[in-house]
């Protein structure tokens, strides 16, 4: 049986959320319908989205419902424009969702550069937004993510929020990966937050935007008007119910974050204290999700590492993998000032609401046993 630690590539499902599905399925109905299992299912839509706000510290009528975590980056990104922004500023660590969205916007982008530990550097922001010329560079349109998905590391958001909001600017939150491993309210300054199912114990297929009352809003699907005219498409009953049975789930699984930690930091500690100097943990000194574990060995290439170990039994990732599931060398860890080496040999470890600590232990005894066995390879790397 595999031991699956790649929680922040797509969650396991909570039963709970399995369970809601389940009914939304039996009970069918498309919620634009009138009749009786219409109705049924509009009601499901609706208290789904209560819950959503109730989660996000939102009002309900501000969540929209997509088709994912993309799709919401994607709508808040597409409502620049409509914002006044001319230019858009992005960290350099933001998922592909959203950088790959704002450089094929128009717009001019901005990167905002992280420290070495993997965090937004905010005087950079703050010097940036002092010098704005509100005539030539629009209104400020600022996109920062509230956890890394490589890292773990916590984005500063709150004190971003702060910024963005007295220069009159707007600010897009990818909380992609925070619900059930952080506190959501830290995105309250925020104008956009988008978050998704799969990443938090729900299904696939299933994401939400959140809007700040006033935050102007650009619709990207065309079609029979759902979601208030601002997302059209017939909505997906079962996976929408799944998402907020899954996010009920999460917040009633009251010591979820330090059990995570604990499993995080077991794994974390028993490859150091073996490994030594060979093996670089990041962001180790910043404020990270807790289930997150990023480490480099330079010199034992990222997949050869993940094929060791899924040939062990472990399912974990290489710091970046692209859609084909081919690994490239982590953007992420490069924007951090790691060199090839590092960023090419980056793994992550993401633990989920159903790990243990056996498979914690586990893991980090069988990640030591491979590193052994390509030492003498990764030795003789480090020579060249
Ligand atoms: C930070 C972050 N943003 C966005 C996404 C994309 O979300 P989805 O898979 O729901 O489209 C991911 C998925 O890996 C992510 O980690």
């Amino acid at each position: 049986m595999t031991v699956y630690l790649d929680h922040n590539a797509t969650s396991a499902m909570r039963p709970e959320a399995a369970g809601a599905m389940a009914d939304a399925l039996n009970a069918g109905g498309n919620p634009s319908s009138v009749h009786a299992p219409g109705r049924a299912a509009r009601a499901t839509v609706e208290r789904a989205r209560e819950t959503l706000a109730r989660h996000m510290k939102k009002r309900a009528e501000d969540i929209v419902f997509t088709s994912g975590g993309t799709e919401a980056n994607n709508l808040a990104i597409a409502s620049a424009k409509a914002s006044g922004a001319t230019r858009l500023i992005v960290s350099a660590i933001e998922h592909e969702a959203v950088i790959e969205t704002a450089q094929n916007s128009g717009l001019p982008v901005e990167i905002w550069p992280v420290t070495g530990e993997g965090v937004v550097a905010l005087n950079w922001l703050e010097d940036r937004l002092k010098g704005w010329d509100r005539d030539a560079d629009g209104v400020p349109f600022v996109c920062l993510m509230a956890a890394n998905n490589e890292t773990g590391a916590i984005q500063p958001v709150e004190p971003a929020g702060l910024m963005v909001r007295e220069a009159g600017g707007l600010l897009h939150v990818d909380a992609v990966q925070a619900p059930g491993k952080m506190d959501l309210a830290v995105t309250g300054l925020a104008h956009y937050v988008a978050v998704s199912g799969h990443k938090a114990g729900g299904p696939l297929g299933a994401g939400a935007l959140a809007l700040d009352c006033d935050a102007p809003l650009t619709r990207q699907m065309h079609g029979g008007g759902q979601e208030k005219g601002r997302r059209s498409g017939t909505e997906n009953v079962p996976a929408i119910a799944g998402f907020a049975a899954a996010l009920d789930a999460a917040a009633a699984d009251e010591d979820l974050w330090e059990r995570l930690a604990f499993l995080r930091d077991l794994a974390e500690a028993k490859i150091r204290s073996q490994a030594g100097d060979a093996v670089t943990v990041w962001a180790a000194g910043a404020e990270r999700l807790p289930n997150t574990l990023c480490l480099s060995a330079p010199g034992w290439p990222s997949e050869i590492q993940v094929i060791a170990l899924d040939l062990a039994g472990f399912a974990v990732s290489a710091g970046s993998a692209c859609s084909s599931g081919k690994v490239r060398r982590s953007r992420v860890l490069e924007a951090m000032g790691a060199g090839s080496d590092h960023a090419g040999s980056a793994l992550r470890v993401s633990f989920g609401w159903n790990n243990t600590e056996k498979d914690a232990i586990a893991f980090a005894d069988a990640w030591l046993d491979e590193f052994d066995r390509a030492r003498p390879k990764v030795r003789a790397a480090a020579a060249i």
